[in-house]
């Protein structure tokens, strides 16, 4: 039987569906490495790369191979049994991540990853309050709602929210002043995605580290964005040699099957015990089965310094474009391929996904003026730089 059109799709969802987000008009069928396929047949390159997960592009073969296989054999178990992906994929998790980092427990979505680390840095800390960033993203359940530094997601929900405080990313001095005897933990990303793709500045972690330290708080970098090779190396924390006591990691690491984890050291790891977290799907084996999978085609194909190699020709290419137009960019950022394109005019942003659909593109603006590309790590050239292209005559109205 026929796909429905994108007509009939957009009729028949309209009654179901909850309203809770806004649709672009296209009706995705299939992808393939870092093109998708739409109801009509027609083609995209996609530069969101399904959010930023589909690191090794959409259906590559090792990982549709792994995961049919591993559904053939056992999807679901509880946590009260042992299974080999899992166990390889903790095992895995410890190698990649710093070193110190030792300890894991696999979820589902990044949420619940940033759940389990908040509740980790209460049972560690005995503490309770949490210090956030403004403009930071941790997913939007309740726990990591409430340490999300944007208004828009957290105001609707204040009235059942935890409070806790915020300060501006990259403020040392602000940071310092906020963190004391009853922070629990110092919540950050390493690069802040959804906050607009924010680099901060060389020292930062180092010394947020230090202020953790000295105020006996813990310090979790939320990873779920920049991890698993997306900033040129596994982790984004590397790039400054810190060792957080908790991490998060998610999107990539399934690279389209929903996985999760929250990890962390054995000083941690000593002051909890069973009981203090589970889920039904916590450590499903097809989701491990899934990341396994993921991991084995990055390090196979080098896509951790291709990730490094090619976002920084993509921010030359991008830098190359802002100096020839005058005005149209207001700043380039990044790290690997999560690079952000600051436009001056934010009505052009905000109107570039839209357009860049009737040119074949997918691509993503957040924080209002930032066109943010985030691809799989191994999109072709003939692919990205088309594409960018495409971007670039975008930022023209
Ligand atoms: C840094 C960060 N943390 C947490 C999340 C939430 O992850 P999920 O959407 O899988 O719940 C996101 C999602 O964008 C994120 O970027």
């Amino acid at each position: 039987m026929a796909d429905p059109t994108l007509d009939e799709i957009v009729a028949r969802e309209a009654a179901h569906f909850l309203p809770v987000v806004n649709r672009l008009p296209v009706a995705l069928v299939s992808g393939s490495g870092s093109r998708v396929r739409d109801v009509a047949g027609r083609e995209y390159v996609d530069l969101t790369g399904g959010w930023g997960v589909t690191a090794i592009g959409h259906c590559h073969p090792a990982l549709v191979e792994a995961i049919s296989d591993q559904a053939g054999r056992l999807m679901q178990t509880t946590n009260l049994f042992y299974t080999v992906p899992q166990l390889d994929l903790i095992e895995k998790l410890a190698e990649i991540t710093p070193e110190g980092i030792t300890r894991s427990f696999l979820v589902s979505s990044g949420a619940e990853a940033v759940e389990g680390a908040l509740k980790l840095a209460h049972r560690a800390t005995g503490r309770r309050q949490f210090v956030a960033t403004h403009g930071s993203f941790h997913g939007r359940t309740l726990g990591g709602l409430s340490v999300i530094g944007q208004a828009r997601h957290r105001e609707r929900y204040a009235a059942i929210l935890p409070e806790q405080q915020f300060v501006p990313y990259g403020d040392l001095d602000a940071t310092a002043a906020a963190v004391g005897e009853q922070t629990a933990a110092v919540i950050v990303e390493p690069v802040q995605g959804e906050g607009g793709v924010n680099v901060p500045p060389e020292r930062y972690l180092p010394e947020l580290r230090e202020i953790c330290d000295r105020a006996g708080a813990l310090l979790i970098a939320d990873e779920i964005q920049t991890g698993i090779g997306r900033t040129g190396r596994w982790l984004a924390v590397e790039h400054s040699g810190v060792t957080p006591d908790i991490l998060t990691l998610g999107k990539g690491l399934g690279g389209g099957f929903p996985v999760a984890a929250f990890l962390c050291t054995e000083d941690v790891a000593k002051t909890v015990e069973p009981g203090d977290h589970g889920g039904t799907y916590a450590g499903n084996p097809l989701a491990a089965a899934a990341a396994n999978a993921v991991l084995a085609v990055i390090e196979e194909e080098g896509l951790v310094e291709r990730a490094a190699a090619l976002g920084e020709e993509l921010r030359g290419r991008m830098q190359g474009f802002a100096g020839a137009n005058p005005g149209v960019v207001a700043s380039i950022r990044g790290r690997g391929l999560l690079v952000g394109m600051e436009l001056a005019d934010a009505e052009i942003a905000t109107s570039i996904p839209r357009r860049a659909i009737d040119a074949g593109v997918l691509v993503n603006v957040t924080a209002g003026n930032v066109v943010r590309l985030f691809p799989p790590l191994n999109i072709p050239e003939d692919d990205l730089w088309p594409a960018l292209d495409t971007v670039f005559q975008l930022t023209r109205p």
